[in-house]
C-alpha cells in the first residue's frame, strides 16, 4: 500500500540579509514535524526556499554595485549553508528566480486572468521619486521614505489587480465550515473580522522596477510579490505541468508561517486557489515572534547586543541539538517569546547537561561497573519498577498528541518528565547499596535494565527534535546497529545483551556566568 503523504512548508525567506534566530525558529519547527512524520511512516514532502524578487532586493543590489541576481545568489548560498549546518531535512528548496517557478507563476497569472479575476486599474500610493518606490502610509517613517528618509508625494500608476473582493463570502464560509483551516483560533478571529470589514482588491503588478517575473500579457509590468511568492507552494510540486507529483502531495497538510504573514496565507492564497479552481491547503498555522527586549528580532536589530541572535555563532558554541532543543522547548506555539542569552543557557544546562546527560552517563557507568557493560536480563519487579515501566511505554502517545498540535514544548515536557522520573528512580533504588549485597543481584540487574530501556525509549522519542543526540545515545547504549523505530517506543524488554559503551559526554555543563560574559562580548562586538 502507498504510504500516506504529508506536505509541510515554511515561508520562503527574503534573501535581503543573513537569517537570524527568528527565522531558524520556524524552520526548526517544520524540520521537527517533518522528521516526526517520517518516523511515523509518512511519505513526507518538506519544502522551503527563498523569495527573491521585489524592489527592496533591487535597491540593495544597486547599493552594493552588483546585479540583483548576484546579490541574491550570495545570500541564498549562506542560507543553504546555514540549513546544511543545522541538518535541516528539507526535500526541496525553491528559489523564485528559478525558471521552473517563473514559468508556473506566469501560468497562475493566466489562469486568474482567463477566469476574469484580473483587471487593469490604477495603484495609488506615496511615491519617493529618487528611490522610484511606492509606499503605503503605514510603511512611511515620520511621513518620509523609509529607505532614504526623503519626502514622498501622492502618485498613481497603472497596475493589475486581482479581484479579492469577489471571494470574501467564500472565505467567510471557509472559516465557518473548516475552522481547522487556520490555527490558532485568535488568528482566525482576526481574519474573520478583517474580511467582514470589507476586502480590497489586491495589486499584483508594478511598473516602476523590473526585478520580478514579467506579466505575460504586458511586458511593462512585473508581477508584484505575493502572487509570485505564494505560488511557490505549488510550483515546487510541478503544477501545472507535472500533475503526478502535484496530485501526490497537494493539498498541503500545513503551511507554517509567522503571524504577520497569516493574512496572506489564509486570505489571498485561498482566494487565488479558488480562482484557479484548485484545492485549498488543509491548514495554515501562525506562530509567534521571538522578541529581543520587547521587539521582534529582525534584520535591522541584528546587531544591538548583548544577546547573540546569529544562529551560526550559537551552533558553533553549543551545537545544533542544544539550539534546536531550546527553540522547541522554550516557546509556546502561537505566542511571542522573549529571547535572551540567559534563558537559552539555563535551558541548555538544566535540561540537557543535568537531566538527560546525567541520566545517560550515570546509567552507562553503572552498567559498566556492575554488569560488565552488558544490559542484563532480569525479572524482578516491584511497584516502583512497574510505575517506571508503565510511564515509559505510555509517553509516545502523549508526545504524538502534543506534536500533532505543534505543541513541541509540551511534547518535550512529556519526555523530560520520564527522564526526571528515571533520575529519581536511581535515587530511590540506590543501586550502589544493592551492589554491596550479593543476594540482591537480581534487583540490581532489574534497575540497570530498566534504566537502559528508558534511555532507549528516550532515544526514539527525541529523534525528530535532536537526531544527532539520539544517535549518540544509541551508540552508547549498544544500539547503533538497530534503527530507531517509533513503534519500539511502546515496548519494553528489547535490550537484553546489548553492550553499552562509554562515549563523549552528551552536553558539557556550562558555566553560565562565564558564558554570559563571553556572549555579551560577542553581542557587543557585533553591535559596533
Ligand atoms: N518572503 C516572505 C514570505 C513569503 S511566503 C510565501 C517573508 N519573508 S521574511 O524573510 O521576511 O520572513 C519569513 C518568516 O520569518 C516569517 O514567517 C516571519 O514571521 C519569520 N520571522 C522573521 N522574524 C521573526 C522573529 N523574530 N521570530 C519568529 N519568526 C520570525 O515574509
Amino acid at each position: 500500500m502507498d504510504k500516506q503523504t504529508y506536505y509541510i512548508t515554511t515561508p520562503i525567506y527574503y534573501p535581503s540579509a543573513n537569517l537570524h534566530i527568528g527565522h531558524t525558529y520556524c524552520t526548526v519547527m517544520a524540520d521537527a514535524m517533518a522528521r516526526f512524520k517520517r518516523l511515523q511512516g509518512y511519505d513526507v514532502m518538506f519544502l522551503t526556499g527563498t523569495d527573491e524578487h521585489g524592489q527592496k532586493i533591487q535597491t540593495l543590489a544597486d547599493e552594493k554595485g552588483v546585479t540583483p541576481q548576484q546579490y541574491v545568489d550570495d545570500i541564498v548560498d549562506g542560507i543553504k549553508k546555514l540549513w546544511a549546518t543545522m541538518e535541516i531535512s528539507y526535500d526541496d528548496f525553491i528559489r523564485t528566480t528559478e525558471s521552473r517557478h517563473i514559468k508556473r507563476v506566469q501560468d497562475m497569472f493566466m489562469k486568474l486572468y482567463e477566469k476574469g479575476d484580473i483587471y487593469k486599474g490604477e495603484y495609488e500610493g506615496m511615491y519617493c521619486t529618487p528611490c522610484e518606490s511606492f509606499w503605503t502610509e503605514s510603511q512611511l517613517v515620520d511621513g518620509k521614505c523609509p529607505d532614504c528618509g526623503r519626502p514622498v508625494t501622492k502618485a498613481k500608476e497603472d497596475a493589475y489587480f486581482f479581484k479579492m473582493s469577489k471571494y470574501a463570502d467564500k472565505l467567510l464560509e471557509l472559516f465557518r465550515d473548516h475552522p481547522e483551516f487556520l490555527e490558532p483560533e485568535t488568528r482566525r478571529n482576526e481574519m474573520v473580522s478583517f474580511v467582514e470589514q470589507g476586502m480590497e482588491d489586491l495589486c499584483i503588478s508594478r511598473s516602476t522596477f523590473d526585478w520580478g517575473i514579467p506579466v505575460p500579457i504586458d511586458e511593462k509590468h512585473v508581477i508584484y510579490v505575493w502572487l509570485d511568492a505564494l505560488t511557490n507552494y505549488i510550483s515546487a510540486l510541478g503544477w501545472p505541468d507535472d500533475p503526478e507529483k502535484f496530485n501526490k502531495y497537494w493539498p498541503a497538510d500545513v503551511h507554517l508561517v509567522g503571524k504577520e504573514i497569516v493574512r496572506f496565507h489564509s486570505l489571498i492564497w485561498p482566494a487565488m486557489l479558488m480562482s484557479a479552481e484548485l484545492p485549498l491547503p488543509k491548514q495554515v498555522r501562525g506562530h509567534g515572534w521571538l522578541l529581543l527586549g520587547g521587539e521582534k528580532v529582525s534584520k535591522s536589530k541584528a546587531s544591538k547586543g548583548p544577546d547573540v541572535i546569529d544562529p551560526v555563532i550559537l551552533i558553533d558554541r553549543y551545537g545544533i541539538d542544544a539550539l534546536k532543543y531550546f527553540l522547541l522547548r522554550e516557546y509556546t506555539f502561537g505566542q511571542d517569546g522573549v529571547f535572551t542569552n540567559e534563558v537559552m543557557l539555563r535551558r541548555m544546562n538544566f535540561d540537557l547537561a543535568n537531566d538527560l546527560g546525567n541520566l545517560l552517563s550515570r546509567t552507562v557507568s553503572m552498567i559498566k561497573k556492575y554488569c560488565e557493560g552488558q544490559v542484563p536480563a532480569a525479572d524482578t519487579k516491584d511497584a516502583i519498577d512497574e510505575e517506571l515501566i508503565n510511564m515509559a511505554v505510555s509517553v509516545a502517545d502523549k508526545v504524538s498528541a502534543r506534536v500533532d498540535e505543534f505543541q513541541f514544548n509540551l511534547g518535550l515536557e512529556e519526555i523530560w518528565a520520564l527522564i526526571a522520573r528515571a533520575n529519581k528512580y536511581i535515587d530511590e533504588k540506590e543501586p550502589w547499596v544493592l551492589a554491596k549485597d550479593e543476594g540482591r543481584k537480581a534487583e540490581l540487574d532489574t534497575v540497570m535494565r530498566n534504566l537502559a530501556e528508558v534511555l532507549r525509549i528516550v532515544s526514539i522519542l527525541i529523534l525528530p527534535f535532536m537526531h544527532t543526540t539520539s544517535e549518540r545515545m544509541r551508540d552508547q547504549l549498544g544500539l547503533s546497529d538497530k534503527e530507531a523505530v517509533w513503534e519500539d517506543a511502546y515496548e519494553f524488554y528489547q535490550m537484553d545483551g546489548c553492550n553499552v559503551e562509554k562515549g563523549e559526554i552528551l552536553f558539557p555543563r556550562l558555566d553560565i556566568d562565564k558564558e554570559l560574559e563571553e556572549l555579551g562580548k560577542i553581542g557587543a562586538a557585533a553591535a559596533e
